[in-house]
């Protein structure tokens, strides 16, 4: 390329022909029309446009023609060039709302469809039990108290009126915790409970206290070496025997229906004096199968189910922790949860309840 020079003809310049103009417009517009994508496109655009297409190579021609062929070959290149870049704008925006649009169907959600959720789980049966007994409790005042499953032997048996020789500590089958003589045990009951909280606060003290308890027994139907309980204290001014029994019969309907009760037979724990085993009215034959009418399955003809234990707090038990015997009295009663579950739930054997089988406890649903 030289600079401007008036013998120059433009005609000699074959790029500049209007043949070679119009030939380099139409194959970019035939290039553009068969673009099939903003690819394909992109690449048409580079070689149509880009610093080396023909159009190109023409233009930077224009500036060594003579002024007077310039105008007339600029009108032309200009021209085809802005032709290739109104048809590069539609076929690029042609090609945009194609690939949007395709989008749209490649992309479509069925809002319509069923969801896909997991199975949905349920809560274990002793969980829904305990949270009803804490429950009852609550609605009447009481607060729930927990304590330690490690626990210490002077808590577990000593200041429950069960001293080192004393017999009753064999009763209760039990795993001491390593090395001999440490002092420590797996509790055996939640009575410690009541110890824990008559040290830590003053009467008049309410409390219901659910927890897990062991013992050295082997797993069978009605057996298991970690089970649950729950225990109730009240330490107040001039309680009796008549406020254990009014309680147990509120706990008693409210957990198995209107109107049942329960009654109380002549035990011994070393923690309560007088004791006495807790049974409760038949929920399902209310006394009727004892009585001669048809058979219950639930209290096999009985009429009551054993429930639990129950007594007044030993004046010594109440001594231990700090409280005068002599101004306040207290009762208490524990009973098993598993027991309870058993034939308030009709499980007949105590391994499907810790068995893990979602089956069972699906069975127990959001209700027992
Ligand atoms: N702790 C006793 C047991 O595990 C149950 C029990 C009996 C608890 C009498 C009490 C009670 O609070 O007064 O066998």
């Amino acid at each position: 390329m030289s600079g401007p020079n008036t013998n120059y003809d433009p005609v000699e310049v074959a790029v500049l022909r209007p043949e070679a103009v119009q030939a380099a417009l139409s194959a970019a517009i035939n290039d553009i029309a068969a673009a099939s994508s903003l690819e394909d496109l992109k690449s048409v655009r580079i070689a149509h446009t880009g610093d080396r297409s023909p159009l190109a190579l023409a233009n930077r021609e224009i500036a060594a023609l003579p002024p007077a062929a310039k105008a007339d070959a600029g009108k032309r290149v200009g021209q085809a060039r802005a032709s290739i870049a109104d048809a590069l704008h539609v076929r690029q925006q042609e090609l945009t709302d194609a690939r949007d649009a395709q989008i749209l169907v490649d992309e479509v959600v069925d809002v319509t469809l069923p969801a896909q959720t997991g199975p949905r789980g349920a809560r274990h049966p002793l969980s829904l039990l305990n949270d009803r007994v804490a429950d009852i409790f609550v609605a009447m005042g009481w607060s729930v108290a927990e304590g330690p499953e490690a626990e210490l032997e002077w808590l577990n048996f000593d200041a429950l009126n069960m001293p080192a020789a004393h017999p009753a500590r064999t009763m209760q089958d039990t795993f001491f915790i390593a090395p001999e003589g440490s002092g420590a045990l797996l509790r055996t009951h939640t009575s410690p409970i009541q110890i824990r909280e008559m040290l830590r606060r003053e009467p008049p003290l309410y409390i219901v206290c659910p927890g897990r308890v062991f013992r050295t027994d082997e797993i069978d139907a009605t057996h298991l070496p970690v089970f649950h309980q729950v225990e109730a204290l009240a330490v107040d001014r001039g309680l009796s025997m008549a406020h254990l029994k009014g309680t147990l019969n509120a706990f008693a309907s409210a957990m198995f229906g209107e109107g049942i009760t329960t009654r109380l037979r002549p035990s011994y724990f070393p923690f309560t004096e007088p004791s006495a085993e807790v049974d409760l009215q038949c929920f399902v034959c209310r006394g009727a199968s004892a009585a001669g009418g048809e058979p219950c399955r639930t209290c096999r003809n009985e009429g009551w189910i054993e429930w639990g234990g129950a007594g007044m707090v030993h004046p010594r038990v109440l001594q231990s922790c700090g409280v005068d015997p002599d101004v306040y009295t207290g009762f208490a009663f524990g009973m098993g949860l598993e027991r309870t579950l058993m034939f308030r739930s009709d499980v007949r054997d105590l391994r499907d309840v810790i068995e893990g089988d979602l089956r069972f406890s699906a069975f127990f649903g959001g209700e027992i």
